[in-house]
């Protein structure tokens, strides 16, 4: 199959990124959100799952309209979740252990509380302050109808309309976009402040010493000329994944978003060190994700194939098949991700229970043996399943605007310690401190305290699987060899090199056990083997040195 190309290694290549959701990672000053002294506190627990780097969802200042991806000053801490000293003390600490941090740009849209919206409501149509975002009149008599058909990915009209400063309060003004929460008006890319802006935000957080960026909805930032009505009607999906991969619509994947990142590729080039940049992009084919990670362009793109795959051998095949039809003729490294901040936790995907579990486990040692970077979720080196949040409870807005169950069930915060809620996330008071989102009770078989001491716990597996990786990764190939093990199964196999063994995983799908005992001199690792028989159980996957 063909591979990326050895480039001069830089660290991200074959990194093991563990992404951190703020508000849920762990609580320092007790007000029941995850905050940067929370990080900080437990960069040992990091270290020690043998993590190359994090990813940090926001932290900026901001409304919390859609838990931070709303931003109202990119250069600031949010006083939830700390100080600008919290954030280069978190930075510190990481480095000194050598993981390196990523933080989340958000370009698509800003925070309705951003001081340039502020002024654009303000300042009326026509204005500078105005020309930053989208603001459209509306159609229809006295242009009551939005602009044009689109929906929110939340959910409802992707338009709202404000008053009109001119004319007093009786009267209507124009509208504004927003593809996300009416708190996220979407930026105009067209106008060059917004460009130089982002530039300068870009190198503030470089200057701190971040060694990249992800970048959120990074195939939104243009629209098509005229907004065009979406044909065939503007329905949204069920779930964020589905309105957000819907690829024909005028507002994702237009052709200006490269010419942005060309030129953020030059800026993080010009500094020391292999910063770095990928990109959350939702494209309808392996050609439009390639374009993305171009030479000149992102260095990775999230690969969102496996999120949505069943546990099936054919399927799994194909994600790994696409995925380097899309890198490989550009030259770029491949990445997996089973699990993020967005979607239902990987465990409950494939099923739940002992069986979601045993599959989620042996997805990760097939994700942990192919080549290129690999993104965890937190908790799921916990072996979380989703939680089922109380309507009461739930707080995305996808659920608030009707758009969906929404995200809740895999952001509760996670549980470290204790038999009780809040198990550790925040600290001790007489009063048990209430999580934002509340933790079940059966969170006391999965914190961490627990599953460190058992040596069979998914987080034992966790860190064992990822430190045997770390051993490997530099000894092989980035070419990947399919092998034939049967149509329920997925085989692979990297070669050595410098005269060291290959590596193979099998990943055993079906329903009977499969034979492995001709594969390999050792099993490096195994999520279900049977001892002594040479078989691999349904569900399960191996390591072999061959
Ligand atoms: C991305 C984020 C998601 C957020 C959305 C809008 O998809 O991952 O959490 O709601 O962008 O910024």
């Amino acid at each position: 199959m063909a591979s990326a190309p050895s480039r001069s290694t830089p660290w991200w290549r074959d990194a093991v990124c563990y992404q951190i959701y703020v508000r849920s990672f762990a609580d320092a000053d007790g007000d029941g959100v995850g905050d940067l002294r929370g990080i900080t506190a437990h960069l040992d627990y990091l270290e020690r799952l043998n993590v190359d780097a994090l990813w940090l969802t926001p932290f900026y200042t901001s409304p919390q309209a859609d838990h931070g991806y709303d931003v109202a000053d990119y250069r600031d801490v949010d006083p939830l979740f700390g100080t600008l000293a919290d954030f280069d003390e978190m930075l510190a600490g990481a480095h000194a252990r050598d993981l390196r941090v990523i933080v989340d740009l958000v370009p698509n849209h800003t925070s309705s509380a951003h001081p340039w919206f502020v002024a654009a409501l303000a300042d009326g149509p026509d204005s500078t302050a105005r020309k930053r975002y989208l603001f459209r009149d509306g159609r229809g008599p006295d242009g009551a109808e939005p602009p044009n058909n689109w929906q929110s990915v939340f959910g409802g009209p992707a338009w709202t309309r404000v008053p009109d400063p001119s004319t007093g309060s009786g009267h209507r003004g124009q509208w504004y976009l927003h593809l996300f929460d009416p708190e996220q008006p979407d930026l105009n890319w067209d106008d060059p402040d917004v460009g130089d802006e982002f530039e300068s935000v870009l190198r503030f957080w470089l200057d701190r010493g971040v060694d990249g960026f992800r970048v959120d909805v990074a195939h939104g930032l243009f629209k098509e000329t005229g907004m065009p009505d979406v044909r065939g009607g503007a329905g949204t999906g069920p779930t964020l994944d589905d309105t957000m991969s819907q690829w024909d619509r005028p507002y994702w994947d237009q052709p200006g978003v490269h010419d942005v990142y060309r030129r953020w590729r030059q800026v993080l080039d010009s500094y020391p060190g292999d910063r770095m940049m990928i990109g959350e992009a939702w494209v309808g084919s392996p050609e439009s994700m390639a374009q993305y990670v171009r030479a000149d362009e992102m260095n990775q793109v999230f690969n969102f194939h496996w999120l949505s795959t069943p546990f099936s051998a054919p399927a799994l095949r194909d994600v790994i098949a696409e995925t380097y039809a899309a890198v490989g003729p550009v030259g770029a490294t491949p990445t997996w991700v089973l699990s993020n901040h967005d979607v239902v936790r990987t465990v409950t995907h494939y099923g739940g229970g002992d069986l979601g579990l045993a599959r989620a486990k042996a997805s990760m040692l097939a994700m942990l043996a192919l080549p290129g970077s690999a993104y965890v979720y937190q908790g799921e080196e916990l072996g979380l399943p989703q939680v089922d949040v109380a309507p009461a409870d739930r707080q995305d807005p996808t659920w608030l605007r009707g758009g969906g169950v929404g995200r809740d069930g895999c952001r509760v915060p996670l549980p470290w310690s204790g038999q009780a809620p809040p198990f550790g996330f925040s600290p001790d008071s007489p009063q048990p401190v209430r999580t934002w989102l509340p933790q079940p009770g059966w969170f006391r078989d999965y914190t961490v305290e627990h599953e460190s001491h058992d040596p069979f716990s998914t987080l034992s597996f966790m860190r064992y699987a990822i430190a045997r990786r770390r051993g490997l990764v530099d000894r092989l190939s980035h070419e990947l060899e399919m092998l034939d093990r049967g149509d329920d199964v997925v085989a692979f196999r990297r070669a050595g090199v410098d005269g060291a063994p290959g590596l193979v995983c099998v990943v055993n799908c079906g329903t009977v056990d499969v034979p492995v005992d001709d594969l390999g001199t050792a099993v490096v690792l195994s999520s279900a083997l049977a001892e002594g028989t040479g078989q691999l159980l349904p569900d399960s996957a191996a390591w072999f040195l061959s």
